[in-house]
């Protein structure tokens, strides 16, 4: 069932809309630069149609998992994020004030007009946040109209009170919920994707652990005519059917997450058949090895044979989701495989649809992201919502 959307808010003129949006995105460790502002461009169609509609925005994120201590959290203040959603806006986007909620806030709030855009500070600097608490959750509420959901990469937050609790205290107030164009695409795509995807489906699974995607493997076998596993998790696979992966690290935990989907090995499952591998103590030392790798050696891409193979698979698909880099593609050495796979959806006539932080930003990174059907601003939400997870977050939000 479709949730209430922006367009269904009514009269917006004059209103203050809270705005939920994920702008929890990559920083420099050093300077704090944002490295990546996929997810600040993802909520602006969104608060473009509410600031035409007449309403004044309030945004509200969380950035990083603050440690409570400012000295080390001053980084992951919003003033940055704020800057960069004004200059997308082409607006003068202010901070509301040091605290979430409390005076400033209030004041700032309440002088507010017609189009102008507000950034609270980062949900997270309150401990109350996480908590779900709901005196917090009626504050922040209490400074909104509206409120909507455009935050799909944190809606499997559960306890986050700007996701569930706040929206929880507008919707007692009799205040409108609705979720933003963002969250509605996400949705649509996915429940798509998992209703009634064009044959024949094909998954692209990579990334380090198998025992982190456990159930999302498990969902999209249901769903999936073929899995392809690249990344360090093939490894894993490998090596729990008797294969040497030389120097290449492979948890006990992993080889038991493995286990019992190794009987879909050979029928829905595809491993590599061949790996480029790195000496441990000379990563430019490189060869490709088909089965067993030579001790020394550690895997670091899918080799040419696999990446021929797994291209021509995505070739004949009606659809691919692909998640999980299948190799160490920050080394530009390593990243063949996953700019191969990139290229292979690109150029493919399937439905393609990229899901995953790391995934996205390898996508992004080479210049793939506009020729595909979809990349998600999720990583944890859009596995878990692929999974079949209902979640606290929408279910504040009416259905259609
Ligand atoms: C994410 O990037 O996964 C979301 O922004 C949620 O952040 P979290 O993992 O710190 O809860
Ligand atoms: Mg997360």
């Amino acid at each position: 069932m479709a949730k209430t959307t922006i367009a269904d808010l009514g009269d917006l003129k004059g209103k203050k809309v809270l705005v939920r949006v994920d702008f929890n995105v990559p920083l420099d460790k050093v300077s704090g630069e944002i490295k990546n502002d996929r997810r600040i461009r993802g909520a602006v169609p969104t608060i473009k149609v509410l600031l035409k509609a007449g309403a004044s925005v309030i945004a509200m994120s969380h950035l990083g998992r603050p440690s409570g201590d400012p000295a080390k959290d001053k980084l992951l203040t919003m003033d940055k994020v704020a800057e960069r959603l004004g200059d997308l806006l082409e607006l003068p986007v202010k901070k509301a004030g040091n605290t979430v909620v409390g005076p400033d806030v209030t004041a700032a709030v309440a002088a507010l007009k017609s189009g102008d855009v507000l950034m609270l500070e980062n949900v997270r600097f309150d401990p109350r946040e996480q908590k779900n608490d709901a005196e917090f959750a009626s504050a922040v509420a209490a400074l909104g109209d509206a409120y909507v959901n455009d935050a799909f990469g944190t809606c499997h937050n559960d306890k986050d009170a700007s996701m569930v609790a706040v929206p929880a205290a507008l919707k007692a107030a009799g205040k409108p919920r609705a979720v933003g164009l963002l969250v509605a695409k996400e949705l649509d795509i996915i429940n798509g994707l998992m209703g009634a995807p064009k044959p024949p489906v094909l998954a692209v699974m990579g990334g380090a652990k198998v025992s982190d995607k456990i159930a999302f493997i498990n969902a999209l076998l249901k769903k999936v005519d073929h899995l392809l596993i690249g990344g360090k998790m093939a490894y894993t696979f490998l090596k729990a059917r008797g294969l040497d992966v030389g120097s290449t690290q492979v948890a006990a935990e992993e080889l038991a997450a493995a286990q019992p989907l190794l009987q879909f090995v050979g029928t829905k499952i595809t491993l590599p058949v061949d790996c480029l591998a790195a000496k441990s103590d000379d990563l430019n030392s490189t060869q490709v090895f088909e089965g067993d790798i030579a001790t020394g050696f550690e895997g670091v891409d899918i080799g040419p044979k696999t990446l021929a193979l797994y291209a021509d698979k995505i070739k004949q698909a009606g659809t691919v989701i692909w998640n999980g880099p299948v190799g160490w593609f920050e080394k530009p050495a390593f990243s063949k495989g996953t700019k191969g796979i990139a290229e292979a959806m690109a150029n493919s006539g399937a439905i393609t649809v990229v899901g995953g932080g790391e995934t996205a930003e390898a996508v992004e990174q080479f210049g793939f992201d506009t020729k595909m059907t979809h990349v998600s601003t999720g990583g944890g939400a859009f596995l878990a919502y692929v999974e079949g997870k209902k979640f606290q977050s929408l279910a504040q939000i009416d259905d259609k």
